[in-house]
């Protein structure tokens, strides 16, 4: 075993680590930001650079999207809080697009480390582009990791939360490549007559017994 330091890495299913740190909207305490509320925290290996830009503007432009959906965005890097305000400035300026949201500023790799955002193969020193969608029990509901080079796809962002906030209002599954409107899994039978009552069901879109889907 080499002595890296062994980091925490929350999983699905985990309580959202709570921490405090300084952000662009002022200090914050993490589970005060998140009750009643869904979080997406999303880390970015540095301020001004391009990738991180294109993909915090789209953030950013998606704004209306994520509070129609009772969700908050909350951004982090390893730099400065002079840095995350210089580089909100100059996207503003220049593309009139407002990072607005908040962006810790983790100079000392505080949350970085807790959240298991930096992954030493890629980099020793910048966050990777992790992704943590949180609801508003503070439980840790889906992880993406992207390497540094590689930016998210903000519509698979979007799907996923409107995909979950839809597996628990409707208490279903969802299929590959679901998409609002699309059907959902019905939950297979889970005894005999349960399987019985299942193959003479002819309401909904069957394969068989165990892959049914209904309209939802
Ligand atoms: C970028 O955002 O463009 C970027 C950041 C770190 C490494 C590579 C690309």
């Amino acid at each position: 075993m080499d002595n890296q330091v062994l980091q925490a890495m929350p999983r699905i299913g985990d309580k959202a680590p709570d921490f405090k740190a300084l952000t662009t909207t002022g200090p914050m305490t993490f589970s005060e930001f998140n009750k009643g509320s869904w979080v997406i925290m999303f880390s970015h290996p540095a301020d001004f650079t391009p990738v991180c830009t294109t993909e915090l503007s789209a953030f950013a432009m998606d704004k209306k999207f994520y509070q129609e959906r009772n969700t908050k965005l909350i951004g982090l890097s390893i730099d400065s809080i002079h840095s995350h305000l210089a580089w909100v400035n100059n996207v503003r300026e220049k593309t009139d697009v407002y990072m607005d949201f908040p962006i810790i500023a983790d100079l000392d790799m505080k949350v970085a480390h807790l959240y298991g955002m930096l992954h030493p193969g890629e980099s020793e020193t910048a966050a990777v582009r992790a992704v943590f969608v949180i609801d508003p029990k503070g439980v840790i509901r889906l992880i993406l990791y992207y390497p540094l080079n590689i930016g998210r796809n903000m519509e698979e962002i979007k799907r996923i939360l409107i995909a979950l906030q839809t597996a628990d209002e409707k208490k279903v599954a969802l299929p590959v490549n679901w998409k609002p409107g699309d059907k959902a899994i019905v939950p297979p039978p889970k005894t005999l007559v349960e399987m019985d009552e299942r193959i003479a069901n002819t309401e909904y879109e069957k394969v068989d017994f165990y892959l049914s889907k209904k309209a939802i």
